[in-house]
């Protein structure tokens, strides 16, 4: 375990460690948008593969990335579980791409930085602990930044089972001076980790209340809308596509109109395009009143 200054730096880094310049590294839209910047402006090419909606439900489409795959394809970034589909990647699921990617040679970067916010009947499962082929192939990323909101004291655990690509990480590291951490945020990493159980069991409780609240409050009252249902993380990915507005207009819509601002799909890649990402990590007046200008605007709309 290397102590980081935060998980999208890691990424970087592993990115000057693990590939060449014009290289392939493999990401799976909608995703994250710092995956995008991450690649290009470390100088390494995206190999997108956008993953499939089936019945209100996200999966990967493994056939199409095998299609993708060529001699310069060096890296999966692996988002584990997905923001902004929320999903809980399962065991097979991950043990097919993990496959490919041993198969391919492809070093395996997994951001699990959500891994601790499962919802009830969801378990993460972290890719380097299914083999031991695995565990020699992956670059897991964690931090207590989302479960504990302390992105603030960029503090991350960059774990990595294999020597060699543990001396390879660590070099490019030490060579940017980032060894030494923000001292607040290892206390606090250490604080949340020893003491923070019941604090986690009692945010996810309330996470999925707040879900189940904005669910009913959309079929309800704003059927135009439908949330991705989460397996996981306090974001939610919700389908605008029967607002029948541009795609491109749906941001303007949701700040002009309803006066709300959330994170517009079209940032997330290819499949984000008429989607928007809600935070419901807030307290449940403020969901409420969120919804209610919501609702107004689009009975304005529809008029
Ligand atoms: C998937 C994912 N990775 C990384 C981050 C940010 O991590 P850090 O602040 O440690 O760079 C986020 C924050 O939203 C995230 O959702």
């Amino acid at each position: 375990m290397l102590l980081c200054p935060g998980v999208v730096p890691s990424i970087a880094l592993a990115i000057r460690a693990f590939t060449m310049p014009g290289d392939k590294v493999i990401i799976q839209s909608p995703v994250y948008p710092p995956f995008f910047s991450v690649i290009s402006e470390n100088g390494r090419t995206t190999a997108i593969n956008e993953l499939s909606l089936k019945d209100g439900r996200y999966a990967m489409d493994i056939a199409k990335l095998r299609k993708q795959i060529d001699q310069r394809t060096t890296m999966l970034l692996l988002c584990s579980p997905h923001n902004p589909v929320g999903r809980v990647w399962e065991k097979e699921e991950l043990l097919e791409i993990g496959e490919l990617c041993l198969e391919s040679d492809i070093i395996i970067v997994s951001d699990e930085i959500h891994h601790d916010l499962s919802f009830p009947g969801f378990r993460h499962t972290p890719i380097a602990l299914l083999s031991d082929s695995l565990a020699e192939n992956t670059v897991t990323l964690v931090a207590p930044s989302k479960t504990f909101n302390l992105a603030g004291l960029h503090t991350s655990i960059t774990i990595i089972e294999n020597k060699n690509l543990r001396r390879r990480f660590h070099s490019v590291l030490s060579s940017l001076s980032l060894k030494t951490v923000n001292l607040f945020g290892i206390a606090a990493t250490e604080a949340s980790y020893s003491k923070g159980d019941e604090w986690v069991d009692q945010m996810i409780r309330y996470v999925v209340e707040n879900y189940e609240y904005l669910d009913t409050f959309l079929k309800e009252r704003i059927p135009e809308i439908t949330a991705i249902r989460p397996d996981s993380t306090y974001l939610v990915w919700l389908d605008c596509r029967g607002l029948r507005i541009d795609p491109a207009e749906v941001q303007r819509f949701m700040v002009e109109k309803a006066r709300i601002a959330m994170n517009d799909g079209h940032s997330f890649g290819p499949g984000g395009e008429g989607f928007q990402r809600m935070n419901i990590a807030c307290p449940r007046a403020r969901l409420t009143e969120a919804l209610q200008r919501l609702e107004s605007a689009v009975v304005h709309l529809r008029k």
